[in-house]
């Protein structure tokens, strides 16, 4: 079984979709963070977005790998423990240039339908519902108010230990949205079979009754 959890950054969805996996018993694959270790790669590289032949072969030879211990899930590029590192605003400020290059999205999809088939998972993305899995079993689209979004966003930097304040982050959020709705390729858009969760004046327990009942309710009427 799919669900499919999409939606703008910084809405709570990443979240409350690793909690609604927990207490389903599903894996989480948080492709949002698969993006980003690419993103680091051609950082690391110094690989210009628009130079096609080098981004090619640094596709081909990269190994990215999943782990979990505890109920974290970690991210490893080429053997490295990267999950800290794909956090931060250097790869946030470049993630929405490289996760538009068909090139990247045809690499990490292909990786994401090898992982989730033939297992019962929670996919948190952009276009989970609209392109990876368009027949997932349940899809949700996650939004929430700018303001709030971005409040939660500092609170996420403060644990990494990043200071910013509430207007550039509103001001980065906005440019992110823009940017992955407005790019040619699975642009960030609501499945018209998907469910919307406004989390602004939601608690992370509500968002995840609200989706572990909702799946619950359709998947028994499936039946
Ligand atoms: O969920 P996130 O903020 O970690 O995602 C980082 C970026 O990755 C986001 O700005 C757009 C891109 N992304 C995407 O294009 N498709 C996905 N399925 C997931 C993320």
């Amino acid at each position: 079984m799919i669900i499919a959890i999409d939606g703008p950054a910084a809405t709570g969805k990443s979240t409350s979709a690793k909690l609604v996996a927990e207490k389903l018993d599903f894996t989480y694959l948080d492709t949002g963070a698969m993006y980003r270790c690419v993103t680091l790669l051609t950082l690391r590289n110094s690989v210009k977005i628009n130079s096609n032949h080098h981004l090619d072969s640094l596709l081909k030879g990269f190994q990215l790998d999943i782990k979990k211990n505890k109920d974290e899930y970690f991210f490893y590029l080429n053997g490295e423990d990267v999950s800290k590192e794909i956090r931060r605003s250097d790869v946030t400020k470049n993630v929405s240039a490289v996760s538009a290059l068909s090139i990247v999205r045809k690499t990490l999809v292909k990786i994401q339908r090898k992982i989730a088939e033939d297992q019962n998972c929670v996919v948190e993305g952009r276009d989970i519902g609209t392109v990876v899995f368009p027949n997932a079993d349940v899809k949700f689209f996650v939004v929430a108010d700018l303001v709030v979004r971005a409040k939660r966003r500092q609170l996420d930097l403060k644990i990494l230990g990043e200071e910013k304040t509430i207007d550039s982050l509103i001001k980065e959020i906005h440019d992110r949205d823009r940017y992955d709705s407005q790019r040619e390729v699975s642009p960030l858009s609501m499945a018209i079979d998907a469910i919307e969760v406004d989390t602004t004046n939601m608690s992370i327990d509500e968002q995840v009754d609200f989706m572990v009942n909702k799946i619950k309710t359709l998947t028994k009427e499936k039946k």
